[in-house]
């Protein structure tokens, strides 16, 4: 039978048999996935993990300050990197979503690249894959076309010609947290809503910049903090917010207000690939628009997503 004492235990064996004396780099992400697998690589090598932390410009209001504070706190050994500015400037003008992820996923090669280029004798690159991501990407993308290659891999990143090592790639995410848990990381990161690597760069409709950023940080954080507060964190699978590219009419005392609008969105789900939208409380939806309306600068107008998926899809973009 399967435990996760016995799968840690296993786990950092091996992990120490196969990478020994090396160093391993990694990207860590602030998810569930890379935290653990971080923590379960530390536990078999110590401070032969080096850990990279992106600033990318795109995640939550203050998520870059307080994960690394948290892995800090793991005792991970990990390199912050504020590279907002690269990432605003890759996407400046880009509208389309799939150029959108192109721009965002080249500019993480490019910093986490050179930062991995700074360290001296990696051997390895951590990754938080995990059995589901496995299965994707052979049945979608084919074998090949995740970061794994370990032969004729010129003219690619020196740190994807690294060796790989995926101590979670048998895991399903209930496991992963199970792990997690016995590996004693904060529930703030295990009990983490899934966010996509993107992050706000595809819940801004149209293109970004960094005000928009600074605006969906703020509705996002009324939100996610208002249903923490109602104790409905925990039974939502994923929710956040959607910057809309268009503006509507409002009115505030005797001014006319041609302001942004946003829409909330709240699912349930197992694995993503299907979901129903929350039945959310009212009085909380019409809390949180209130909130939203009377704080965050620019938006007159709050919106709820009552689509599942399929036909729609969980993020917007
Ligand atoms: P969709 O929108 O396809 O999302 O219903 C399903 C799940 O995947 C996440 N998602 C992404 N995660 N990179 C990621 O790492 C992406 O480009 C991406 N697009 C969607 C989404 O947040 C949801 O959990």
């Amino acid at each position: 039978d399967w435990t996760s004492d016995v799968f840690i235990d296993a786990s950092i064996a091996d992990l120490k048999a196969k990478i020994g004396s090396d160093k391993v780099v990694m990207g860590l992400s602030g998810g569930v996935d890379s935290s653990v697998a971080a923590t379960l690589i530390h536990r078999a090598i110590g401070e032969n993990l080096i850990c990279v932390f992106v600033d990318n410009g795109l995640l939550r209001k203050n998520e870059f300050e307080e994960v690394l504070d948290s892995y800090k706190h793991m005792g991970l050994n990990v390199i912050g990197v504020d590279a907002k500015q690269k990432f605003y400037d890759a996407l400046a003008g880009v509208t389309d979503p799939e150029a959108k992820r192109k721009a965002i996923g080249n500019a993480f090669i490019e910093v986490f690249d050179e930062e991995s280029n700074k360290l001296e004798g990696v051997k390895w690159l951590g990754q938080g894959t995990i059995y589901p991501d496995v299965i994707e990407s052979i049945s979608v993308k084919g074998p090949s076309a995740t970061i794994k290659s370990h032969h004729n891999v010129g003219g690619l990143p020196d740190f994807m010609k690294l060796s790989v090592v995926e101590p979670l790639n048998t895991l399903f995410k209930d496991e992963v947290r199970e792990v997690g848990r016995a590996l004693e990381i904060v529930e703030k990161i295990i009990g983490r809503h899934p966010f996509p690597g993107p992050g706000l760069g595809i819940r801004i409709l149209g293109d970004v910049t960094a005000e928009k950023v600074k605006t969906l940080q703020e509705v996002d954080y009324i939100f996610i903090k208002g249903l923490k507060d109602s104790g409905l964190y925990d039974q939502v699978w994923q929710a956040g917010a959607m910057l809309l590219p268009i503006q509507s009419v409002g009115v505030m005392g005797d001014e006319r207000t041609y302001e942004k609008v946003v829409a909330l969105r709240a699912v349930g789900s197992v694995d993503g690939m299907t979901a129903d939208w929350i039945h959310l409380p009212y009085e909380f939806l019409g809390k949180i628009s209130n909130e939203i309306i009377n704080k965050v600068k620019g938006v007159n107008r709050v919106v709820y997503d009552i689509s599942s998926k399929p036909p729609a899809t969980i993020e917007w973009e």
